[in-house]
């Protein structure tokens, strides 16, 4: 049998907590899918702030209805992966980028050599090393927000897959789920607020640096190609076309670049 998994759930509640008051974390040995579980909880009337990691997932859950699968993560040691929720009430004036600041935070958390993918996968070299999954609830004026990630940390199989995954082992040798997590934890939340008191505007450009298809040819999922540049002050992707400069804002238009390497979702 493996040794459980040792996670640095005090270390993280310390640096949270001042930001985030009522703040908990929870790790668990498996559950279905830790933003179906913090998006029941929410339906139930549970807003508060909390931080839930599951070691396995069972029905991990992707963007746009896809499924979400993290890997050999019953193997020894630390999981394959990195997967987790960060719920916690949030009330932006415009929550337009979120998913791009959130993004922004990991990849900085990380490494400098992650890029993003419009609008919230993060790359490495061209292949996806991570998945966002945001999703939020209302009960009355409030409303609770479900930040899921999904990091790939060791080298795992890629069936079906025509581009195999990347994993964080690759640019930070030796590094495991709960370290990984050490890092991001805390600037995660600290982006959330800020982004809550200003919304996507002061990650911008940060964003833009970290761009994997900027310059890129690149089709959209209705039928328009053009040359992708950059994100505008509010997270939309501007395209520059035959017909001009048009703005994507719909999470529901996927991106593909033209050029090489082809890209494919997990
Ligand atoms: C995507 O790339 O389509 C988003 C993947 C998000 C996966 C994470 S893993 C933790 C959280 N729980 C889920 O069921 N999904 C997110």
């Amino acid at each position: 049998m493996s040794s459980p998994t040792r996670w640095p759930a005090e270390a993280i509640w310390e640096a949270v907590v001042p930001d985030l008051p009522g703040f908990t974390v929870e790790i668990l040995p498996q559950i279905d899918s830790t933003n179906t579980e913090l998006m029941r909880r929410a339906r139930a009337g549970r807003m508060e702030p909390v931080l839930l990691v599951a070691e396995q997932q069972t029905a991990g859950r992707g963007r746009l209805g896809r499924q979400w699968f993290s890997g050999q993560e019953a193997s020894a040691g630390a999981p394959a992966s990195l997967t987790f929720s960060l719920g916690l009430p949030l009330s932006p004036q415009d929550w337009s980028g979120l998913s791009l600041a959130v993004g922004l935070s990991i990849v900085q958390s990380l490494h400098p050599e992650l890029r993003l993918k419009w609008p919230n996968d993060v790359w490495l070299h061209d292949r996806k090393l991570a998945g966002i999954l945001i999703e939020t609830a209302s009960l009355g004026d409030l409303r609770y927000a479900v930040v899921g990630v999904g990091i790939n940390i060791r080298e795992r199989g890629a069936t079906g897959l025509a581009t195999p995954p990347a994993w964080l082992g690759e640019v930070l040798p030796g590094v495991d789920a709960p370290q990984a997590l050490l890092r991001i934890a805390a600037p995660l939340v600290q982006a959330l607020k800020a982004f809550e008191a200003y919304g996507f505007a002061p990650f911008q450009a940060r964003f833009n640096e970290r761009d994997a298809l900027a310059g890129l040819a690149v089709t959209l999922s209705d039928g328009v190609s053009g040359t992708a540049l950059g994100v505008d002050g509010v997270g939309a992707l501007r395209v520059q076309t035959e017909q001009g400069v048009k703005k994507i804002t719909s999470s529901e238009v996927s991106v593909r670049p033209l050029s090489p390497p082809p890209y494919e979702h997990l």
